[in-house]
């Protein structure tokens, strides 16, 4: 059975590093390692909630919201979703997404936003299919 929670920063010591990290390595091609205190820190911030799936004791999905307020608006936005590749086409993905927008609802948020590159197939037929829409706009990014 697959048991989900939000993590706290007092959660830290029952996370198992190599789960974690072999997770973030699925995630990006350029990943950082954690360790406790550094997994700790970013736990450690009022505008996130981190959702985590374990099966067994091990933690085999991730998914973060933010909330951002900006001058007009409180936001959300996703980031670091992640399904363990032993354990993906279970509907982890999907439920770790509906908690994320039940936990936006309760808070008051205007809108989610996320961002998902085309080749992340999986990825982009779960937001679509569960109602994230296309935008037009330009995302850009300064190297620094
Ligand atoms: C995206 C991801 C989180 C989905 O997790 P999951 O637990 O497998 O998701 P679910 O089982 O809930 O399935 C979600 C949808 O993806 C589809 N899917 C899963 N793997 C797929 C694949 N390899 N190719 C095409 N579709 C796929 C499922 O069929 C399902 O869609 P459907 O119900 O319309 O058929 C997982 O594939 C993953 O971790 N990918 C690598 C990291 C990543 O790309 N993260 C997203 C960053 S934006």
């Amino acid at each position: 059975m697959i048991k989900y929670a939000f993590l706290t920063p007092a959660d830290v010591g029952t996370i198992n590093l190599d789960d974690l990290n072999s997770l973030i390595a699925q995630l990006t091609t350029s990943p950082i390692k954690h360790n406790l205190t550094s997994f700790r820190r970013f736990l450690d911030q009022p505008s996130l909630f981190q959702l985590a799936a374990f099966a067994d004791q091990h933690l085999v999905g991730l998914a973060s919201l933010f909330v951002v307020r900006k001058i007009e608006v409180k936001a959300g936005l996703v980031e670091g979703v992640v399904v363990d590749k032993k354990y993906r086409r279970q509907g982890i993905g999907t439920k770790m997404m509906e908690l994320l927008i039940e936990k936006t609802r309760q808070i008051g948020v205007k809108h989610l936003d996320l961002t998902s590159h085309p080749a992340r197939v999986a990825a982009n037929r779960l937001y679509l299919r569960l109602g994230f829409h296309l935008r037009q706009t330009n995302l850009y990014r300064l190297d620094l």
